[in-house]
């Protein structure tokens, strides 16, 4: 069984111009100790989607759909419950979060709290597992002393993972977190997770707009469009061989792991991402496919077979492995 499952999963905020539907029927799973990327746009959904799976989102959203841990409906879990799962299995490395900690607590202290707070750990067995924990995501353990302002950008952050890995958790949820950071950081703390969840067992769901860095660190990737999986496989061959021309255009906008070159000029899409409140009709791409057929402007196609656990929602999808090479240049 897997570990986590979300099962036709959907995040509509509402606002007083009306409804965003930020999340749209999303169905993915994570099986234990598989590493799994979301990647798309900005605004495409990602950080939703993992805010929902702990039910971390403002009163105004309203969320549809099952996500089971374990085959436990976290959506329907008891508050009390529900507190217990965040700690101790499942956590999440926000966007920035660095900036989350404490600037008047000593950084041994907030990695201690969950230890404490509920009752894991008493206090010398809780400074020696912060010992431990700030060694495994490379710091020495007496930077335990230190005050978060006297730590650079990424070693808060390694900070923020070992708070993270505090408690032993199952499922890691980490989105973006390594966008505030230099390129040679971000490269390290990334592969820091990577290494860490696979040593310990860990699942990992992470998230970014770069779907080359994900490739690199994920045994799956999800491609997220307007809100939607729009292709979904095995890491190497979403990046390699992407059946949706979304998809597609992704891989080729970010070719090299941490080249800033090209991250500062992506061989970008054109047109921008759709606005939520007014996705297009058929197709949610289809104003910006080079490879779009006239029914596309008014079908909407769901994820369909593209081969062995992969699926894709185009039209073209499981046609053929891959679009062929005239087909690429033009997509990209
Ligand atoms: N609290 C909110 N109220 C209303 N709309 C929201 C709220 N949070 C996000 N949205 C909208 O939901 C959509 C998805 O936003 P989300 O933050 O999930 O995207 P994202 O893929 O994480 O983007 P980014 O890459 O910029 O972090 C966007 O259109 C956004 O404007
Ligand atoms: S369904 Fe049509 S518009 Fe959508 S991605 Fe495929 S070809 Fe392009
Ligand atoms: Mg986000």
């Amino acid at each position: 069984m897997s570990l986590l499952e979300l099962d036709n999963l959907s995040v509509t905020y509402r606002i007083a111009s009306g409804e965003v539907p930020a999340v749209r029927g999303v169905s993915l799973s994570l099986d234990a100790g598989e590493a799994l990327g979301v990647v798309g746009e900005s605004g495409s959904g990602k950080s939703t989607l993992a805010m929902a799976l702990l039910r971390l989102l403002p009163k105004d959203a309203r969320v549809e759909g099952r996500v089971l841990l374990d085959g436990e409906d976290i959506l329907a879990m008891s508050w009390g419950r529900l507190r217990a799962v965040r700690w101790a299995e499942a956590s999440i490395v926000f966007q920035g979060a660095q900036h989350g900690l404490n600037p008047v607590h000593r950084i041994g202290a907030q990695i201690a709290e969950p230890l404490l707070v509920h009752g894991l750990a008493k206090p010398d067995q809780a400074r020696r597992r912060v010992a431990e924990l700030l060694e495994q995501v490379g710091l020495p353990a007496w930077r335990a002393r230190s005050y978060p302002h006297e730590l650079s950008g990424g070693q808060r952050q390694r900070v923020m993972i070992a708070m993270a890995l505090a408690c032993s958790p199952r499922l890691i949820i980490a989105d973006e977190p390594t966008t505030a950071l230099d390129l040679m950081v971000q490269a390290q703390v990334l592969q820091l997770i990577r290494d860490l969840v696979a040593e310990h067992g860990i699942s990992l769901l992470m998230i970014s707009h770069d779907l080359s860095v994900l490739a690199e660190l994920c045994d799956r990737l999800a491609v997220m469009y307007a809100g939607r999986v729009v292709e979904e496989g095995p890491a190497a061959e979403v990046f390699h061989q992407a059946q949706h021309p979304y998809a597609r255009a992704l891989a080729g906008a970010f070719p090299t792991v941490g080249d800033p070159v090209s991250r500062l000029a992506p061989r970008g899409l054109g047109g921008d991402p759709p606005d939520p409140m007014q996705l297009p009709t058929g197709c949610p791409f289809h104003p910006r496919c080079p490879v779009a057929l006239d029914e596309c402007a008014t079908l909407d196609i769901g994820l369909r077979p593209a081969g062995e656990r992969r699926t894709a929602a185009c039209v073209h999808a499981g046609l053929h492995p891959g679009l062929d090479s005239g087909l690429k240049e033009d997509v990209r």
